[in-house]
């Protein structure tokens, strides 16, 4: 399947793996773009750019495939080592950066110079025209269903990517509750050149996580995810558990006099005990409403090749049906 993006990132399917914390190591990245994806290391949960680089390279024995870096740029004051993280991915030979957060102008012009591509993840038509007013290649239009981060606007994905679509040049995947060739097909149909995955892949046997993490979300249905932290305008979508309910206790009792310091315990520092120790209450992790679409743990290939035969299927059998004209 050729699209904007395949031509794009140099890749066979039209399909990304988005940046996840303590999830997009090398493991992950590799077998995504060995099975003609696009995969992605998670830059900041590599504690230094050192640390990052040794990681691309880890990645580059396992994969001669194209593969990005995501790079979150925080709302944080004490910032991390960007410039160092920069130069990692630029002497890393890396040719795909995935940003997201605050706006990446700043660093454009490094990544541009080194003839990497640069997608942002935007949750909103506005975030999406400046970005690409200020050069990025193409975007991630990620609704209001995904996993993490879904902004404060609350548009779900059949409203913002036919929005997207009226409004931008530059290409864009579907990002936020895609899982399979449906949603794949249904992207193409509301003008995306593809779809981006963040909860569908970790529940892969390549995800380098405790396999209690696959099995929860395999448990989990479209009505497990809660939204926490939005007194604090920074809304995440994360899978339910006992961390949470506190969390949202909190938040009910504190209201508007909520502070990042109360809820410290649940959302500070959790993702290793999560994702490496499977200590599933440790804490909110990141996860999408889709979890209520995902029913096994296949291989990443199997997954992959699973979507694009559902995906050719529909088009050509389904679709072709109703096409009497
Ligand atoms: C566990 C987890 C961690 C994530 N961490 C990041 C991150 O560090 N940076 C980022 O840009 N997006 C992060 N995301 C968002 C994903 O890249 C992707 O945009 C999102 O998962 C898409 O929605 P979906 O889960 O419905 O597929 C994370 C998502 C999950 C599920």
């Amino acid at each position: 399947m050729k699209t904007r993006i395949t031509e794009l990132f140099g890749i066979q399917h039209p399909i990304i793996q988005g940046g996840m914390h303590y999830v997009g190591f090398a493991e992950l990245a590799a077998a995504v773009s060995n099975a003609g994806g696009l995969g992605i290391i998670t830059g900041l949960t590599q504690r230094t750019p050192e640390l990052l680089a040794n990681e691309i390279r880890r990645c580059r024995e396992m994969t001669d495939k194209p593969f990005g870096v995501n790079l979150t740029f925080l709302p944080i004051v004490t910032s991390p080592d960007y410039p160092g993280y920069i130069r990692a991915i630029v002497e890393g030979g890396v040719k795909a950066v995935e940003t997201a957060g605050n706006n990446p102008q700043k660093w454009l012009p490094s990544l541009h110079e080194a003839g990497i591509k640069v997608i942002h993840k935007c949750t909103s038509v506005r975030h999406s025209l400046k970005a690409e007013a200020i050069g990025c290649d193409a975007v991630s239009v990620d609704g209001f269903e995904c996993g993490g981060h879904p902004g404060e606007d609350d548009v779900p994905n059949f409203i913002l990517l036919p929005r997207a679509a009226e409004t931008l040049k530059i290409p864009f995947v579907a990002s936020g509750g895609m899982a399979d060739g449906r949603s794949l097909v249904a992207a193409l149909a509301l003008g995306a050149e593809g779809m981006n995955m963040g909860t569908r892949f970790i529940a892969t046997k390549e995800a380098p996580v405790h396999d209690n993490v696959k099995q929860a979300i395999v448990a989990a249905s479209e009505l497990d995810t809660r939204l926490v932290m939005r007194g604090l305008r920074n809304t995440e979508r994360v899978m339910n558990n006992a961390a949470v309910e506190r969390l949202i206790q909190k938040e009910r009792s504190l209201g508007a006099a909520l502070k990042f310091e109360d809820i410290i315990e649940e959302v500070a520092g959790v993702y290793p005990k999560i994702m490496k120790e499977g200590t599933m209450d440790a804490g909110a992790w990141s996860c999408g409403m889709v979890a209520g679409l995902i029913h096994d743990v296949p291989t990443v290939k199997e997954l992959i090749d699973r979507i694009m035969a559902e995906a050719h299927a529909i088009i050509s059998r389904r679709l072709a049906r109703f096409d009497t004209a």
